[in-house]
């Protein structure tokens, strides 16, 4: 009998020590996905909040677990590397706003782009500012790069750094911190061009035939690549997976494709408003494309073939007809850069 009441007690000590460290447990948990109020700052909220004028939905992710795939958004990343005063200047704001994406060790890519495609003073006429927008390294990596990147930005004075872990799956993150830096320091942009590195891009082509500075003001003007009658792939194995909790619907609406596409200021402004009440999905021209769906509008068709989503083998004059061409890699760019700026070539009358 005494032995009994022995194991009971120590049954009864050893669950509530137990259910006490389960307790601990999951709350470490939970507080490992969901950040505590007083880790936001509350200021950078607000500024969010104004410069958008609408309500964050700040504290929803202290109540939902949500999908791994889904995205924190809104949150205020904090800007790491930043330059408040890259729009202003005597001339005004930019016609175009450039918002090259970039992984922390793109440094040479970064490089070639500054000396072809990214030169903000080859287009005469126009004012055109540049940004590099990249996320943190892995942590294994903070250290060596974080000087190497101080370094360069005291060089060129180009980098926006967001304080998120830069991958694949954060790339929406990227364009969107991008266009809320633009809403903040940069909200009179008459254009903004998100682009990858890995393109080769005719700013000629793209400020004179596409945008056209002395055409009517386009407030809800986005063009691009376009694709249409696209759907969610749902098996895991690919890299595009959308899995149904996170999209349902079989099909996404027409959305220009990734690479590079360009938007009136305007729009990115109500754009950034719509964001911030959808389901933040990882593939980030899609998830334009459902922003633009929810305001009842679509992308403007480009002129046609100006903007190419593959590689395409370079000629001169071909090149000098179009916008964009996706899939460039460095050595080829700088190679192209070189016959392209030749001023000696007769092309025919496009
Ligand atoms: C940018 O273009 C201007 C005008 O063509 C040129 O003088 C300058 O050297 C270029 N800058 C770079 C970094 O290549
Ligand atoms: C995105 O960035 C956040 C913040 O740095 C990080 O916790 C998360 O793991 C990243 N997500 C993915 C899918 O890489």
């Amino acid at each position: 009998m005494k032995l009994i009441r022995r194991h009971l007690i120590w049954g009864a000590l050893l669950s509530i020590a137990f259910g006490g460290l389960l307790l601990l447990m999951v709350g470490q948990f939970v507080d490992s996905r969901t950040p505590s109020l007083d880790l936001i700052p509350l200021d950078s909220v607000e500024l969010i909040e104004d410069t958008l004028n609408l309500p964050l939905r700040k504290f929803e992710w202290q109540v939902q677990t949500p999908h791994p795939l889904q995205l924190k958004y809104p949150y205020p990343y904090p800007f790491l590397l930043n330059h408040p005063d890259k729009c202003e200047g005597p001339r005004g704001a930019p016609f175009l706003l450039m918002l090259v994406m970039t992984q922390p060790q793109d440094v040479g890519r970064r490089q070639a782009i500054r000396e072809t495609w990214g030169n903000e003073t080859l287009e005469l006429g126009v004012i055109i500012r540049r940004l590099f927008v990249l996320g943190l390294p892995p942590p294994l990596f903070t250290k060596e790069l974080h000087e190497l990147l101080q370094e360069e930005d005291r060089e060129h004075g180009d980098l926006l750094q967001v304080g998120f872990l830069d991958t694949y799956r954060n790339l929406t993150l990227k364009v969107l911190m991008g266009l809320e830096w633009m809403a903040q320091y940069c909200p009179d942009a008459r254009y903004v061009l998100k682009v990858d590195s890995d393109v080769f891009l005719n700013p000629s082509f793209l400020v004179q035939q596409v945008l056209q500075p002395n055409g009517p003001p386009r407030p809800d003007f986005i063009t691009g690549y376009i694709y249409k009658n696209t759907g969610p792939i749902r098996s895991p194995d690919y890299k595009w997976y959308m899995p149904p909790e996170l999209y349902l619907q079989d099909t996404y609406p027409p959305y220009c494709g990734g690479p590079g596409y360009v938007l009136s200021g305007s729009l990115v402004l109500r754009i950034l408003a719509v964001a911030q009440t959808l389901k933040v999905i990882y593939l980030e021209d899609v998830f334009v494309g459902l922003c633009l769906q929810q305001m009842g509008l679509e992308p403007i068709p480009p002129p046609p073939g100006s903007f190419l989503m593959f590689p395409l083998a370079y000629e001169h004059c071909v090149y000098h007809q179009l916008a964009l061409v996706h899939g460039i890699q460095t050595q080829k760019l700088l190679q192209i850069w070189q016959d392209f700026q030749t001023v000696n070539k007769i092309c025919p009358k496009a």
